[in-house]
């Protein structure tokens, strides 16, 4: 499959006003007799992190390809940036759940790539990738290829391939499953620190709720078989505090427990 990040061309077509960078109007999706999504009407902000969260098949990744342009929708539209989207785009990156690295290419060449399509000259893209293969704590791995990797490395160079690509748009469909705890605590304050600083629009997806409370601006709950919105939560975390402070927070387990209660009778 292709990853967004890595398309030349921008894939969409002019038509829309609306500040918002991305709406999702009235999507449906089947796939055949299979009804993945219905009626999702959503709008996501620059410089905030949206996380969508439901139980596992309730259309997740569906959604994010489909706002990837990876994916169409059997009806409803896509619209990046006041355009609607019909294709993948190099303003949209995408951080795979399963990976998605290229097998034959090194750590360097696999988070470079982005860049090389986009034209930039190898110096400046290999010292581009550097920083965030070293962010994500795989300097030394540069020349290593996936298969010499483990899964939470492989998912890292994901990770440091979409930021490399300075996109607008994130699409980051789990992508701290299979790191370890202590990097993924990492990983999230790193993720906080670009939302703040980088003002991109994230969306995200994990099935931890703990982790959903503690990254998001606003989270989206969804219902399985069809995927529909059943709930949009706003943790309103205050980011002054400590990271151990917030966990620790009544407000913030307050939050996760409305979630859980939320979530649980779609527990199989
Ligand atoms: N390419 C496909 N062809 C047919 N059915 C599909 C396809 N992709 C997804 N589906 C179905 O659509 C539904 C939603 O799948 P999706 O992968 O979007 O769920 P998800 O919420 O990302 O799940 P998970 O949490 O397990 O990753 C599921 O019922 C799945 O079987
Ligand atoms: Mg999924």
């Amino acid at each position: 499959m292709a990853n967004p990040a890595l398309v030349r061309s921008s894939g969409i077509n002019p038509i829309t006003t609306s500040d918002a960078v991305v709406q999702v109007r009235d999507i449906c999706k089947n796939y055949g007799d299979i009804e993945a999504l219905r009626g999702i009407n959503l709008e996501f902000e620059r410089g905030k992190l949206t996380t969508l969260l439901g139980p596992s098949g309730c259309g997740k990744t569906t959604l994010l390809k489909i706002i990837a342009g990876l994916v169409p929708g059997t009806s409803g539209e896509i619209i990046v940036n006041g355009r609607v989207v019909t294709g993948p785009g190099p303003e949209r990156a995408f951080v795979f759940q399963d990976f998605a690295l290229m097998p034959w290419a090194t750590v360097l060449r696999n988070v470079a790539f982005g860049l090389e399509l986009k034209g930039m000259a190898s110096a400046e893209r290999t010292r581009i990738a550097r920083r965030y293969i070293e962010q994500v704590g795989l300097a030394g791995f540069e020349e290593k290829y996936p298969h010499e990797l483990s899964g939470g490395m492989r998912q890292r160079v994901g990770i440091a391939r979409a930021f490399a690509v300075n996109a607008d748009v994130l699409l980051l469909d789990e992508p701290f499953s299979a790191v370890d705890e202590q990097n993924r605590r990492k990983f999230q304050e790193d993720l906080l620190q670009l939302v703040e600083q980088e003002k991109k629009t994230f969306i995200f997806v994990t099935h931890s709720i703990e982790e959903a409370v503690y990254v998001s601006d606003r989270i989206v709950l969804l219902s399985p078989r069809p995927g529909r919105i059943s709930q949009i939560i706003d943790p309103m975390i205050d980011r002054s505090a400590t990271p151990d402070d917030i966990r620790r927070d009544a407000g913030y387990l307050d939050v996760v427990e409305e979630i859980w209660q939320g979530l649980r009778q779609y527990a199989e």
